[in-house]
């Protein structure tokens, strides 16, 4: 039996590298990876950041849960092999974002270890930045957004990351936030603090 990627060759000697696209856009491209709780704030924080990024001068692009899913992932739903592809599909996606000199923000709950290293992985530890986004389970139940805790309780959602799915404390990152002891002004102040150094074009 043949190997299925024996007749693929991927170029990329032949079309225009980062470099150029970074002096293009006078900015780093980096991948600012935002894990935690459904509630916990990832997408709020992403809405601030991309607005104080974009006032210096910088272009990004959010990728958020809710939206991959009904697009490019709307086949996944989230078993642990479904979360793990939808994490797999948007390292690749952000890898090709990194490539074009853009830097994106994604927020994703990515719940282990193994699926946030797998990210780390496919993107490249230095254009990798973690950032937790925590808020304790009961504040971010208690926000219920979206209505869906009440929902997992109730047994209408199975496999509810925090109640039914296990959401893993992250080990590796670069920055925690707790979003219920900050102000959304003081957590993008200091994620600005630590991404701007990273993505200056000097
Ligand atoms: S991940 O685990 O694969 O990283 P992702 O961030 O893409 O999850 O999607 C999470 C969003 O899907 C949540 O914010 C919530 O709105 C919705 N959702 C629907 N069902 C679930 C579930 N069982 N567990 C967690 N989130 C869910």
């Amino acid at each position: 039996m043949s190997d299925q990627n024996e007749n693929i060759f991927p170029v990329y000697h032949e079309i225009l590298g980062r470099a150029e696209k970074e002096q293009q856009l006078t900015q780093r491209s980096k991948v600012i990876w935002l894990t935690g709780l459904s509630g916990a704030g990832k997408t709020t924080i992403a809405k601030y950041l991309e607005e104080g990024l974009y006032d210096l001068g910088y272009l990004t692009q959010v990728l958020d849960g809710d939206n991959i899913r009904s697009g490019i992932n709307s086949n996944l739903g989230f078993s642990d092999a479904d979360r793990f592809e939808n994490i797999r599909r948007i390292a690749e996606i952000s890898k090709l974002f990194v490539h074009c000199g853009v830097i994106t923000i994604n927020c994703f709950i990515s719940p282990t270890e193994e699926i946030r290293d797998m990210a780390r992985r496919i993107i490249g530890k230095d254009d990798f930045i973690e950032v937790y986004v925590n808020a304790p389970l009961n504040v971010c139940e208690e926000r219920d957004v979206k209505g869906l805790y009440s929902k997992a309780r109730r047994g209408e959602i199975k496999e509810f990351t925090g109640i039914t799915s296990p959401f893993e404390t992250p080990e590796n990152i670069d920055i925690e936030i707790r979003t219920d002891l900050l102000s959304i002004e003081e957590s993008v102040q200091q994620l600005l603090e630590l991404i701007v150094p990273r993505v200056e074009y000097r």
